[in-house]
């Protein structure tokens, strides 16, 4: 279902490098993290930037970086270590930012899109169309642009009388005409590698913020008589950039809206989309259903037929066909088909349900397999462990697994009744076809078919309430039982033995 992968790329729609601009500070966000790697539906700022490109499989992608370099290049090397990162000592404007990474790239000849770092709502296919447009006019450079309803803040395309773009105009350098423009540019750039090294060359730092703008480029081709054209994206929302923590909230949405409007038309039932949240990253098989307050995170696939929530979080989960999770967090997990969770588990990475598993309510687990139909229905802590098919891990049992030391494993074998407040001391196996007393504390291994029973015998001390609480409710209620029961004849009042297993 990601929506950011477009048909493969055609060859002649290779450009010979992708330079990213995602050096600047971010200052609007106010953030001690840099402004790109700011996060929405699963990946960075960034890191939707370069998904949006990624098709188009370009000779080389050099990421321009400076404010927070070294967390930006970290972060570079974990999602796209093919990547170069280039670094912009000064950050000095768009226009010297796009000189730093051409320097970068002494060798490069033919078609170079440039990109800023903050548009993460773009998409391939705005991307191909983009690539398309600049192909057909024949241009040496072509700028992507976009209509809006506010185009504050934004450069705005200016174009002559017969509708060829002429320039582009930072607002707070534009005259009050030019301001009403509302066709902007999306700061997406794709033009031939040598002209624009050559215009980045002439620019200057004169205008208003003492910057080197690359939108500069344009009016220098234009007036050197080059062939330079604007490409519209057919969605605006594509071009949007991300300056502040109220524009990332929006993108947010948007970005959510878009993954969630393509799950409904793959045949998900999403009951409320205001409050579900599924990152680009997620797929959702047909017939799945999504119930409010769920978020779906990372790498996680949700199988046709389940049913997720309400109220559940899944990271980098796997859920099998029909399964359903209701209010629980499983971060890690494999939840096998027709498996249930919830309400109320707590899953953890290395758990493993196997079909047909159940995991009920206050449960936690946690590297952990769960075999075919076994059931660990309330108030548990199962890590460390193994447990057979059609298995029964009762009540408020606890895999002991840790001595404070190291972690130790726990086998539970085929068809096995733990009995509730089980406590399996690891490491520890309890045989097939065996159980445990309510109360256990197992130490020691259970062979199959045997009942382990470790406990201490119970001892009724008759009359202590009478003598150490008298006059209490409790020792008025003893006596009224204790009459009623010498009127029918039914006298209860003596101990009437211990455990009958024993
Ligand atoms: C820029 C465009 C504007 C366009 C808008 C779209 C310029 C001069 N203006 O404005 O026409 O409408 O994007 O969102 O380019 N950067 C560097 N090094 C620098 C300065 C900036 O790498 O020295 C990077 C930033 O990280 C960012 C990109 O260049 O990714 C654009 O810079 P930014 O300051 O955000 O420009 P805008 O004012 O948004
Ligand atoms: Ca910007």
């Amino acid at each position: 279902m990601t929506q950011e992968r477009s048909a493969p790329t055609s060859p002649e729609a290779r450009v010979a490098a992708v330079v990213v601009l995602a050096a600047g500070q971010g200052t609007r966000m106010r953030s001690a993290t840099p402004k790109v790697l700011h996060t929405l539906g699963g990946r960075s700022l960034l890191g939707h930037v370069l998904a949006a490109v990624e098709p188009l499989d370009a000779g080389a992608t050099v990421v321009v970086v400076g404010a927070g370099r070294a967390m930006v290049e970290e972060h570079l090397a974990q999602v796209l270590p093919a990547a170069v990162p280039v670094v912009q000592e000064e950050q000095r404007g768009s226009g010297h930012a796009a000189a730093v990474a051409l320097d970068a790239l002494p060798d490069l000849e033919g078609p170079v899109l440039l990109v800023n770092g903050d548009a993460p709502l773009l998409r391939a296919d705005t991307v191909a169309g983009l690539v398309a447009a600049h192909r057909a006019a024949g241009s040496v450079l072509t700028v992507l642009t976009a209509e809006v309803d506010d185009p504050t803040g934004l450069g705005r395309i200016v174009r002559d009388a017969d509708g060829a773009v002429r320039a582009i105009v930072e607002e707070r350098d534009a005259t009050d005409e030019q301001r009403a423009i509302r066709e902007i540019n999306a700061g997406v750039y794709l033009g031939d590698a040598a002209a624009i090294r050559r215009a980045l060359g002439r620019i200057d730092a004169d205008n208003d913020q003492g910057e080197q703008y690359f939108t500069d480029v344009l009016g220098l081709l234009v007036d050197e008589g080059a062939p330079v054209g604007g490409h519209v994206a057919e969605d605006p929302d594509d071009v949007l950039g991300c300056n502040d923590r109220a524009e990332l909230a929006a993108r947010r949405r948007t970005l959510n809206d878009r993954v969630l409007g393509d799950l409904m038309r793959s045949g998900v039932t999403v009951i409320d989309p205001l409050t579900t949240w599924v990152d680009v990253t997620c797929s959702v098989g047909p017939d799945a259903v999504l119930e409010p307050g769920t978020q779906l995170r990372g790498t996680t696939s949700v199988a046709s037929g389940a049913v997720i929530g309400p109220d559940t979080t899944l990271v980098d989960a796997e859920v099998g066909e029909s399964a359903s999770v209701v209010r629980s967090h499983c971060l890690g997990a494999v939840i096998g088909p027709e498996a249930t969770v919830g309400p109320f588990s707590y899953l953890r990475p290395g758990t493993r349900l196997a079909r047909g598993a159940k995991v009920g309510a206050f449960v936690e687990t946690k590297n952990v397999e769960v075999g075919e139909d076994s059931k660990v229905p309330h108030l548990s802590y199962v890590g460390d462990a193994t447990i057979g098919r059609g298995a029964n891990i009762g009540a408020a049992t606890v895999f002991v697994n840790y001595d404070g030391v190291a972690k130790h494993h726990t086998t539970v074998g085929d068809h096995v009744r733990i009995g509730s407040d089980t406590m399996l001391v690891a490491p520890v196996s309890v045989g097939d076809g065996a159980y445990t007393a309510a109360g256990s504390v197992i130490t020691s291994d259970v062979p199959p078919g045997a009942m382990a029973v470790s406990r201490a015998p119970q001892r009724n001390v008759a009359g202590w309430v009478r003598r150490r609480r008298p006059g209490s409710a409790a020792a008025k209620a003893a006596d009224a039982a204790e009459s009623q029961a010498q009127a029918s004849g039914n006298d209860r009042s003596e101990p009437t033995g211990t455990d009958h297993d024993q």
